[in-house]
């Protein structure tokens, strides 16, 4: 039998938990969030006309190159030279990401830029094709100067596709040159341009998140330090952001992804936008000056280390700044002239080691001094124990770090013996950020991992200890977030997806029960004077939300037998005779949902009658309970 003490108010609830970790892994972004279809649209790709072919008919009748413009456009030098010598038809089609998943009656809008050289007139012909090649929709562009513009032009498809492709086909005699060839659907998130797949960013909101930590992970580093993650790169016109290769671009061999490249169309802007959009508060993260150190031993010198530090200040700025100062002035005109209200900011990713406590330390010293108010997110290294953990951790803390980021991908066993976790830890030093964490049910970096019942199940239990230590833990975030089922390095992942449709995991429903039920305040459940974390298979904390005047308490049974509980709830003039129950299950630890049955499992919601001042119930073998009972 339990307790729970209502009227002890322990710590308030950290209005960021619980959060998201948005990385490019796994096409989460390019092919993924971001709505566009044409893959490699900017002929920038380090095999430029990759994702590009020339149907067998028309390779007779034009020619296409590729040429470099660098000293006039050096962040976009390659566009594409199409060559017709007499008047006839030529045709290149993109293959999409892994195809282009097609809505049938939604416009499409297409665009380009291209420029005549003198005297031709070569028009273009857009069509879209579905999976049997058959034509589903087109429009015509005719450009018509001799120096670069950008041409558009909208059209319906006639039907659908899952994997379908662009063709382009220029007709007429001359040279035409063009670049950035783009086609998003005319719906996005909120109907933007250069938007957002609005499906993605759905499942997203209704985890009502308390933070977005973009943009990763280990692109932050980059496997060399060239190719790390630079905001300044990613904002401003998209057709100014210089594309890299993605940290993630061909990891493992079995599954090559070498067409795997960062466009930056969504970028820092954009990460911010969202943010704003779906309630949460942004928690970007920037290169400490070190390459990733799983790939790298590569590190930037500490006296050449300023421009790093820049990138730090300068991004304040861009989020916060007046619009008179140069970066808030590039916000305003990237069409938000308002402060993104950034409040924190992460130095490096996993990191570890002396070289990063020493760079750390410059970056700390130049932000906190211009910015007092902003906290710093330190990584603890990729993994919870061990020596570089350790050495960290008692280092960053002599240093008076502010938030430590702790990121644990473990067994299931290894979550359920550390529900426990943060009960005892020191709380005078930094705040936690639980940053990545996920139960791998067939070992760490294993493709045969997936996101089945038994891993949420022991995620659920394990976020019990994250809520009742709210004093401590003020951030956590399962990771990585999202997955493309024909293009991705790393499982479990918390929402999956194809070209056309996405769902949410059991992980996803267990991160959106305690995301949605997050209260504002922890009060004390005890069995006897102990906190419940394991005892008979069961796990249990407790909070009240002060806004609706609810008590809500979440009980999880790891166990193949029924639990039968009562929770004696103290200090409470009356509680209501009934209230909500939302229970999330499977009589299957293997269970899985899937694009065919998206919500196998998904939480279910009745009423709960209760007499007096003790709620009983029995939990179901291996089950998430939330109850919500008005208290007064
Ligand atoms: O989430 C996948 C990877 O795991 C992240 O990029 C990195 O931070 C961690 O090692």
């Amino acid at each position: 039998n339990f307790t729970v003490k209502a009227g002890e108010i322990k710590t308030p609830v950290s209005p960021n938990m619980w959060g998201i970790f948005f990385e490019d892994i796994n096409l989460s972004a390019d092919g993924g969030i971001y709505a566009e279809l044409v893959k490699n649209r900017s002929f920038e790709f380090s095999t430029p006309l990759m994702g590009w072919s020339i149907p067998k008919d028309a390779v007779s009748n034009g020619q296409i190159l590729v040429l470099n413009r660098k000293e006039e456009h050096p962040s976009n030098p390659r566009f594409a030279r199409i060559t017709m010598p007499a008047t006839r038809s030529f045709e290149i089609v993109n293959e999409g990401f892994r195809g282009m998943g097609i809505k049938a009656g939604e416009q499409y809008n297409f665009s380009l830029y291209a420029r005549q050289q003198e005297g031709a007139a070569v028009k273009l012909t857009v069509t879209l094709l579905d999976d049997a090649g058959k034509e589903i929709g087109s429009t015509t562009v005719a450009p018509n100067g001799s120096s670069w513009q950008q041409y558009k032009a909208s059209f319906s498809a006639t039907a659908a596709a899952a994997k379908g492709k662009l063709k382009v086909t220029f007709s007429g005699q001359g040279v035409i040159d063009v670049d950035m060839i783009s086609l998003f659907p005319q719906h996005t998130w909120k109907e933007r341009s250069n938007g957002l797949r609005a499906d993605l960013v759905q499942l997203l909101a209704d985890l009502h998140p308390g933070f977005i930590r973009f943009p990763g992970g280990c692109i932050v580093e980059g496997r060399e330090l060239v190719n790390r993650y630079q905001w300044k790169k990613t904002v401003g016109d998209v057709n100014d952001r210089e594309l890299i290769i993605n940290r993630w671009n061909n990891e493992f061999a079995h599954r090559a992804t070498p067409d795997y490249f960062q466009s930056f169309g969504l970028g820092f802007f954009e990460y911010f936008q969202l943010s704003e959009d779906i309630g949460a508060s942004p928690l970007p993260i920037l290169n400490c000056g070190m390459a990733c150190q799983f790939n790298s031993a590569e590190v930037v010198a500490v006296n050449e280390l300023d421009p790093y530090i820049q990138d730090a200040l300068d991004l304040i700025e861009f989020a916060n700044g007046d619009v008179n100062t140069k970066w808030g002035a590039l916000r305003a005109k990237m069409g938000h002239p308002a402060p993104f209200n950034l409040k924190m900011m992460g130095v490096g990713n996993e990191q570890w080691g002396p070289q990063y406590v020493e760079r750390y330390t410059i970056f700390a010293k130049a932000i906190k001094s211009k910015y007092p108010d902003i906290k710093l997110v330190n990584s603890l290294g990729p993994s919870p124990d061990g020596d570089k953990f350790t050495f960290l951790n008692d280092t960053l803390r002599k240093l008076n770090a502010d938030i430590l980021d702790e990121h644990y991908y473990s067994s299931p066993e290894w979550f359920l013996s550390n529900a426990a976790r943060y009960d005892s830890y020191d709380r005078k030093g930094p705040k936690i950020f639980a940053g990545e964490y996920a139960a791998h049910t067939k070992g760490v970096n294993n493709g045969e991992n997936k996101n089945n019942w038994q891993s949420a199940l022991a995620e659920a239990a394990f976020m019990t200890g994250l809520e009742r230590n709210a004093d401590l833990v003020v951030m956590a975030s399962y990771a990585p977030l999202l997955a493309h089922v024909d293009g991705w390095q790393w499982s479990p992942d918390l929402i999956w997806f194809d070209n056309l449709h996405s769902y949410g995991t059991p992980n996803y429903y267990v991160q959106k029960l305690y995301a949605n039920n997050k209260g504002t305040d922890v009060v004390p459940m005890l069995k006897g004077n102990q906190v419940i974390s394991g005892q008979d298979s069961v796990y249990a904390s407790t909070v009240v939300d002060k806004a609706t005047g609810e008590l809500v308490i979440k009980l999880i049974n790891t166990a193949a037998t029924v639990k039968p509980v009562a929770v004696a709830v103290q200090g409470v003039k009356n509680i209501a005779a009934n209230g909500r129950l939302i229970t999330l299950g499977s009589n299957d630890l293997q269970g899985l949902n899937s694009l065919d049955k998206p919500t196998s499992i998904s939480p279910e919601e009745k009423n709960i009658d209760i007499k007096g001042k003790t709620i009983r119930t029995d939990i179901a073998p291996w089950s998430f309970y939330v109850i919500r009972v008005k208290i007064n």
